[in-house]
């Protein structure tokens, strides 16, 4: 990363507000406003994703990871502040523009497979759906694509036929990542993409991912709970708190010697 690269990905003064809202929410420091009853998302996030930088963002549940995630896959408008993706405000942007920005700048894989999957459809069903959104025509090239994928995330060939709803949990995160990859994203957004996983299957995806991202050079901004996943991930990590970016800085440095009291007990309790 050189300071004159075009961030990937930016965010400016990134707000999400879940309700109404009313003159009292802005002013409260409230999560949930005891008046209108609308709940911080996010509040006044910052922050950029240069090429092939891997950013984390860590915290407990309820504090805005997923929301933060949304926005950026352009599936949540803010309620204030900017998206900027290649250098490009795409804020609220609607349309075919969103649509051509979702399927050819970014790829996800969703916190649950039921957000990312058909699961009615096949391995392979899934993951053509992306290059077909695409333009793509020639069904024996998309069938090619399938394959490739299917092969870098390690998942069985004759999988590609069967139906995702018989697969295991580890096996349709493998079909996720194939099909945020079928295009090969700008950015790659990942939303706690092993938890609900047995130890070892979440090792193993994670090798998946960290080898993927290497050998793409991709950028990618990936969301969990879970310190061990930014710490084998992340070059940079946001840590957040009812919705606020309380803290941030290179991994190995927030990790070993974190500022915040919230944060010196989050890595604290994951030492345990
Ligand atoms: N659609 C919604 N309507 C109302 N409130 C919501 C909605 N989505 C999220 N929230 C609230 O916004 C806040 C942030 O939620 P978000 O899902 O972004 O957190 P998270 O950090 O991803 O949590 P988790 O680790 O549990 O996935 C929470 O208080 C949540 O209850
Ligand atoms: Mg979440």
């Amino acid at each position: 990363m050189t300071p004159a690269e075009t961030p990937v990905l930016e965010m400016h003064g990134l707000t999400v507000r879940y309700g109404p809202g009313c003159a009292t929410c802005g002013r409260s420091g409230w999560v949930r406003c005891p008046i209108c009853g609308t709940v911080r998302g996010c509040s006044s996030v910052d922050l950029e994703v240069y090429p092939g930088e891997v950013l984390g963002i860590v915290g407990e549940s309820g504090s805005g990871k997923s929301t933060v995630l949304a926005c950026a896959n352009l599936d949540l408008a803010p309620s204030s502040g900017c998206v900027v993706l290649a250098g490009a405000d795409v804020t609220g942007v609607g349309g075919s523009r969103r649509r051509r920005l979702r399927t050819e700048v970014l790829g996800i894989v969703y916190q649950t497979p039921q957000q990312g999957l058909e699961l009615d459809l096949t391995a392979g069903g899934n993951i053509a759906s992306r290059p077909l959104a695409a333009g793509w025509r020639s069904y024996a090239k998309v069938r090619e694509r399938a394959f490739e994928l299917q092969s870098a995330v390690e998942l069985p060939e004759d999988r590609l036929d069967v139906c995702v709803r018989d697969f295991s949990g580890g096996m349709r995160q493998r079909v996720q990542l194939a099909k945020a990859l079928a295009n090969s994203p700008q950015l790659l957004l990942l939303d706690e993409p092993t938890s609900g996983l047995d130890v070892s299957v979440q090792a193993r995806i994670l090798d998946l991912v960290r080898r993927l991202q290497r050998e793409l050079r991709m950028a990618m901004m990936v969301v969990s709970h879970d310190l061990g996943v930014i710490r084998m991930l992340a070059d940079r990590v946001l840590v957040m708190h009812q919705g606020r970016v309380i803290e941030h800085g290179l991994t190995d440095q927030v990790l070993q010697d974190p500022q915040q009291p919230y944060t010196q007990m989050l890595v604290s309790a994951q030492l345990l």
